[in-house]
């Protein structure tokens, strides 16, 4: 393939959910977006992910993290209507709610603890008695304790997202260059400033004086000859979704355990694993045993079901297991959007906000001091 040069405004690197979304924004702003995607448009851990956006289900305080993710969950409504306005895509975005089951007796400190700092703080969580989550559930395990009820931890259909974003991004005027794998940043010196001019691609170069680098856990790659290297890491999670009829099962169900996302088209999603594996996505023999343990012991009926998909993903891990969200201390026009291990599709309305706003003016509204790039102590080089 002849090498090519191609002057853009913006270049993300990186065509999941917030590379996808970034360039949503940026282009309905006005300005030429190119997409840089090593594989296919939203294959990685947007596809393998289960859609949640549960920050009040899986926090244990309200730290910072907690905070950006209830902003990103309250822009989720709004944020699902513009997408089907522009794209034509509905993501299914679901309000029934979340439930979290104590199955056991060792389940309850948790479950008590998260009651506990929610209550106080004034968060919108339930405490539900065994009959009454069996009227809202009746197929979860007759064995089940007593529940908390999480009303406003949603869902979508991940997906459908990553369908949606792809179609808004380029009705709004995005490219999008898949199995185009971006290897190198490129800087210079401007007036005693590190300045971005682009990156340079399996095809060529594409030149931007704005770099997004939401690479998931390729970022380290990506980083290693010429920035702070950010690292990035893949933890593997399995899936299985299982035949279910559509009204079966209402409610995202999790247990301490495991969990269970109810699906429109007459499927439910079990998982997850949690695996240092590198970069291996292959679905195991153990995995699935694992799952479907987790699964069955939720709603025990599951064990007749069919088998619909299996299926494995890369989480992006950073060394805190915060998103690394921001603008690069010393190269100006080089920003991030990386790292969002567990929580990228519930990040993703936030995460779009906050860096178009950073492109477009330098400031975001949202406080990113604590997810910024700096915070892991990495120098980039300046050379
Ligand atoms: N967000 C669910 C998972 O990572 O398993």
């Amino acid at each position: 393939m002849p090498e090519f040069t191609t002057q853009f405004d913006a270049v993300v690197i990186g065509g999941g959910v917030i590379g996808c979304s970034i360039a949503w924004r940026l282009a309905q702003a006005g300005m030429l977006v190119a997409v840089l995607e090593r594989g296919e448009i939203g294959r990685e851990a947007s596809y393998a992910a289960g859609g949640m956006l549960a920050p009040l289900a899986e926090a244990d305080a309200a730290d910072d993290f907690f905070e950006l993710a209830v902003a990103s969950r309250a822009m989720y409504a709004s944020f699902a209507s513009e997408l089907k306005v522009a794209s034509g895509i509905d993501i299914e975005y679901r309000t029934e709610g979340t439930l979290y089951l104590s199955l056991r007796e060792e389940d309850d400190e948790e479950l008590d603890q998260r009651w506990q700092w929610q209550h106080e703080a004034g968060l919108n969580v339930k405490r539900l008695n065994a009959e009454c989550v069996r009227k809202l559930e009746p197929l979860a395990n007759e064995k089940l304790r007593w529940a908390l009820k999480f009303p406003d931890d949603h869902q979508v259909n991940n997906r459908r997202l990553i369908e949606a974003l792809h179609a808004a991004a380029r009705n709004a005027g995005a490219r999008f260059f898949s199995h185009t794998e971006a290897y190198q940043i490129l800087h210079e010196s401007r007036a005693g400033q590190r300045q971005i001019t682009g990156v340079a691609h399996a095809q060529g170069n594409a030149l931007a004086p704005a770099v997004i680098v939401s690479a998931g856990c390729w970022t380290g790659q990506l980083q290693s000859n010429c920035s702070a290297p950010i690292p990035v890491s893949p933890v593997r999670g399995q899936m299985i979704a299982l035949e279910m009829p559509a009204t079966t099962i209402r409610h995202v169900m999790y247990s301490r355990r495991g969990y269970l996302i109810p699906r429109l088209g007459g499927y439910v999603i079990a998982g997850s694993t949690t695996e240092n594996v590198g970069y291996d996505k292959r679905v195991t023999a153990q995995g699935m045993a694992a799952i479907i343990n987790k699964a069955t012991e939720i709603a025990p009926q599951l064990q007749s079901q069919a088998i619909v998909e299996t299926w494995a993903g890369l989480r992006p891990f950073g060394p805190d297991q915060w998103p690394v969200i921001g603008a690069d201390a010393k190269i100006n026009g080089l920003l991030y959007a990386t790292g969002h291990y567990r929580n990228g599709i519930l990040l993703t309305p936030v995460t779009a906000q906050a860096i178009s706003e950073l492109v477009l003016t330098g400031n975001s509204s949202i406080n990113l001091s604590p997810f910024g790039p700096g915070r892991f102590g990495l120098e980039s080089p300046t050379e």
